[in-house]
């Protein structure tokens, strides 16, 4: 643990928690901090902060926070053995190969093996797709298919043999686990005991991480067999839905595009990079998630979503809408002539078609409004059922003036006078804010408390923020004044440590606390800014000592008042000491 610890040091002193965070989160400067949404839960609104000073995040939204190895692990799932050697490798820090808890280690040691199983199969597919030159029944597919040598080479295209053996047989040449291989995925058991191939005679397109790390494969087979593609089953290292295919390509363009290109297939994405057109993801068959979405905009101010016009295709794009509007990522539809993928388009109308089609999709709220409508029928019930569906979406719409321009829309295509659909609309926020207004007025009851504990959140940011006061205030028993147990610990907390060991950076601290509770108020506290000007301390300091004296006094008065005997010794040292 010694050496975790000065490793963790030495990787602090060189990282930056804003650069760092900053290649997956958009932040911008906000006074001393920097502020972005969160990657941990769905928000419009920023309320993920970093703190350069303190080298710590906090979001006051979920509550996650800490430094930069909680994020690591946080956000690329990783224990903190793994996020130290990740962190570590990055930054050019020796690790010494020491103890660390064995669960853990245990865990980390299976997803590093996997991931190095990964990797070697990546490279024996790799070596089996050039193979045999012309004539390799793979490169010829994908030669068909329009997929340079560049694209196969970027995004380690491969092939597995049509073999019940290949992969399997190569593994076990390699001394590798072979149960650990099948947990990776890529051969199965077989009921008589020995493995076989799960993949065989697909093309191979690895699944590749931000960090590099192939976490799994899809393969697609050269016929019209089905399954069409296979892809790699969960897995310690794998979980279907949460990383878009090709973003560790992608993210730099993406980043400087702006935008985000999203389509559904690995032969979409190849197509279009081909093409020359950089800055797209694919989802690979599932329906766009949160996850997908959490990752996306941390380079994109927009995304452009490519849908299929099969009634699938917009199903799919309706049932997105929500998710953007929550995700606070604006996103615009496009939606492809009858019959095409991105892939078939790109290669027959070119790039600048495909150009041309994204220049005109629509914002996504229009193209939902627009398919509702087209799908309202004439009668009454109807029109009411449609207008139904379209309130909430246009209820989430911030813009007074978008959402009486939307709701003239509405009018204009169902055929309900524009007042009354306005006043749906106004009854239905209203509704909405009454609900609100309810959990406000909790609120605010709630606030009472509150309130009594601003005078704790107030001695715990001095306290924090101006570290010359610590000793003072801890000798003056300030500790009874407070009346919220978390602030209490927090504080108890913080002499404690002076005590132990002196005048002592909080920074380094925090992270130990056990009680999360503890941990999150001392966090929030870090990242809020100092309530007492420098001029205003010392004052603030009296005051509270003050305070304490009086409640000192006032305690004691209590215990006496019942107790006579104690009453009397106390009158007479009174008198005792007057006559000194
Ligand atoms: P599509 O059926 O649209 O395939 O599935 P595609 O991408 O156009 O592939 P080509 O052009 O026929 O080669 C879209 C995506 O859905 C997933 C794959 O990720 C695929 O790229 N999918 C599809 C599967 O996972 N399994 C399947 O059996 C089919
Ligand atoms: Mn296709």
């Amino acid at each position: 643990m010694q050496s975790h610890r000065s490793v963790k040091e030495e990787i602090k002193q060189v990282a930056d928690i804003v650069q760092a965070i900053g290649q997956f989160v958009q932040l911008k400067k906000a006074g001393r901090n920097f502020t972005g949404l969160c990657p941990f839960h769905a928000e419009k609104d920023p309320s993920f902060n970093v703190s350069p000073d303190r080298q710590m995040f906090h979001c006051f939204g979920c509550k996650k926070g800490g430094d930069i190895f909680a994020f690591w692990m946080e956000y690329h799932g990783l224990t903190f053995p793994e996020a130290l050697k990740d962190l570590a490798d990055r930054y050019n820090v020796q690790i010494p190969d020491r103890f660390s808890p064995s669960e853990e280690k245990k865990r980390s040691r299976l997803r590093e093996t996997l991931l190095k199983i990964n990797e070697s199969a990546a490279q024996y597919f790799q070596r089996a797709l050039t193979k045999g030159g012309r004539g390799n029944p793979a490169a010829d597919y994908l030669k068909k298919r329009g997929i340079t040598g560049d694209i196969i080479s970027e995004f380690r295209l491969g092939w597995a043999p049509d073999s019940w053996d290949g992969i399997t047989g190569y593994l076990r040449r390699q001394d590798t686990d072979m149960e650990r291989a099948a947990k990776a995925g890529l051969i199965v058991n077989r009921k008589g005991g020995g493995y076989y191939d799960r993949f065989r005679g697909r093309i191979m397109f690895p699944i590749i991480n931000l960090r590099g790390q192939v976490v799994g494969f899809g393969g697609r087979v050269l016929d019209d067999s089905l399954p069409k593609y296979l892809n790699t089953p969960e897995t310690p290292v794998f979980h279907k839905g949460e990383f878009p295919y090709g973003l560790n390509a992608s993210f730099r363009a993406i980043r400087e595009k702006g935008t985000a290109v999203i389509v559904e297939g690995y032969m979409d994405l190849l197509a279009l990079r081909r093409h020359g057109l950089d800055q797209v993801v694919a989802t690979l068959g599932t329906a766009l998630t949160p996850q997908h979405i959490r990752r996306i905009k941390g380079y994109a101010r927009e995304a452009l979503v490519v849908f299929d016009s099969d009634e699938a295709g917009i199903e799919a794009a309706l049932r997105s809408l929500p998710l953007f509007l929550n995700e606070g990522l604006p996103a615009r539809a496009v939606v492809l002539p009858e019959g095409h993928d991105p892939d078939s388009f790109v290669n027959r109308e070119g790039l600048p078609r495909f150009m041309e089609l994204l220049n005109r999709a629509s914002p996504m709220f229009d193209f939902f409004l627009e398919q509702k409508l087209s799908r309202s029928g004439t009668d009454i019930e109807e029109k009411v059922r449609v207008l139904k569906e379209i309130l909430p979406a246009l209820s989430q719409l911030h813009n007074e003036a978008q959402r009486t321009l939307y709701a003239g829309r509405v009018s204009e295509r169902i055929g309900i006078k524009e007042e009354v659909v306005l006043s749906e609309l106004n009854s239905f926020r209203r509704n909405r804010s009454e609900n609100t207004l309810e959990r406000n007025l909790k609120g605010r009851v709630g606030r009472t408390e509150t309130d009594k504990k601003i005078g704790d959140i107030q001695l715990l940011n001095l306290l924090v923020h101006h570290p010359g006061t610590v000793e003072a205030l801890r000798d003056s028993g300030c500790g009874a004044l407070i009346s919220n147990r978390t602030v209490s610990k927090a504080v108890a907390y913080i002499f404690h440590k002076q005590e132990e060991n002196g005048p002592v950076s909080l920074e380094g601290l925090v992270g130990d606390v056990e009680d999360e509770d503890v941990r999150i108020q001392l966090r929030e506290v870090m990242l809020a800014e100092s309530i007492y000007p420098e001029q205003e301390v010392d004052q603030a300091v009296m005051e509270i000592m003050e305070k304490a004296r009086q409640k000192r006094l006032s305690d004691s008065v209590k215990e006496i008042r019942d107790d006579p005997e104690a009453l009397n010794d106390l009158l007479l040292k009174l008198r005792d000491r007057n006559r000194c």
